[in-house]
């Protein structure tokens, strides 16, 4: 349904996205949208991951926002800010088919204009993993996500588990900050073989892509012997470390068995445990991670 005025571009079918460029396009559209309203957060690129994020949004939600955003608050000066994919035209025919209700495809200079000098910071959960590996990255996360969830002003807001630390660093800073915002973390997506979806997986070489695959082997393995009986952290980790050793092209970065709320790498026997992996293959950095054991919540 197209809904109030079209800036921006649009797309004709049997469903109309409308498409905002600007902060202020994007609330004259959301304030005709019905409630509750769903909010889907990404750097687009998108893949299944993300639509299973947008299917979740449209089942629970009478109305449903993506944000497209290549956030380059969130990236390191050596990282792949100029080689992360965009394909806009793309994700804009896949969230029409999904009868997505607005997308924000902002400027960065309509995020970070000018004089920007405000930033969230959470922060001991993000000084381990990946926080410790990426400096000032989860930063750059958690303000962008703070401003669209400021832009959006949606019920829920949805987030994969692919990225379990993003998560946490995220119903932190809406606890925190007080958001009446309810972040709901969705499974993760994987390919047939199990390599989680992921917008970086372009970057693989055919042999590297093979390679991958070993990520969620490492992880069924701990998994079953955790189901099997095995409890100890140190073990675990072991566990892990040798299946991704068998494989030539993989270079690890961390394995982590910790604990689910804080993080705080586990000894000993554990009860539940986030098993989280990153791996280097050439000069892409995977990362996945695994839940064992009974969860607080979901
Ligand atoms: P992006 O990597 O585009 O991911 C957007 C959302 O899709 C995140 O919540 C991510 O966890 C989820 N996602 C990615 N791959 C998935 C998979 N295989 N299965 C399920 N969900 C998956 O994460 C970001 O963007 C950014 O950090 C963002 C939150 C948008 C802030 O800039």
């Amino acid at each position: 349904m197209a809904i109030g005025p079209k800036p921006g571009l649009c797309f004709e079918g049997t469903h109309i996205v409308n498409v905002a460029r600007t902060l202020a396009e994007l609330r004259t559209l959301r304030a005709n949208l019905p409630e509750p309203l769903g909010l889907v957060p990404t750097m687009g690129a998108l893949h299944e991951g993300h639509l299973s994020l947008v299917r979740r949004a449209k089942a629970d939600c009478s109305s449903v926002g993506v944000s497209l955003f290549v956030n380059p608050a969130q990236f390191g000066a050596n990282e792949d800010l100029a080689s992360y994919p965009r394909d806009v035209e793309r994700d804009l025919r896949m969230l029409e088919a999904e009868q997505v209700d607005v997308v924000w495809t902002p400027e960065v200079s309509e995020v970070y204009p000018p004089g920007f000098q405000t930033w969230v910071t959470v922060e001991e959960i993000t000084q381990l993993l990946e926080g410790a590996r990426r400096p000032g990255h989860f930063r750059g996360v958690a303000t962008v996500v703070a401003k669209l969830f400021n832009a959006f002003q949606p019920w829920r807001a949805y987030f994969g588990q692919k990225d379990a630390q993003q998560v946490l660093v995220i119903k932190r800073m809406a606890a925190d900050l007080d958001f009446p915002i309810d972040v709901v973390v969705c499974p993760t997506v994987r390919e047939p073989e199990g390599l989680a979806m992921s917008s970086r997986n372009v970057y693989l070489k055919p042999a590297e892509r093979r390679a991958a695959t070993v990520l969620f082997r490492a992880l069924t393995a701990a998994k079953a012997s955790f189901e099997g009986g095995e409890h100890d952290a140190e073990r675990l980790r072991e566990i892990l470390r040798g299946v991704l050793n068998a494989e030539p092209l993989a270079e690890i970065a961390y394995v982590s068995v910790a604990d689910p709320s804080t993080l705080a790498e586990e000894s000993g026997k554990i009860r539940s445990g986030l098993l989280s992996l990153a791996v280097r293959f050439g000069k892409t950095m995977l990362i996945d991670n695994i839940l064992v054991g009974e969860q607080e919540d979901g």
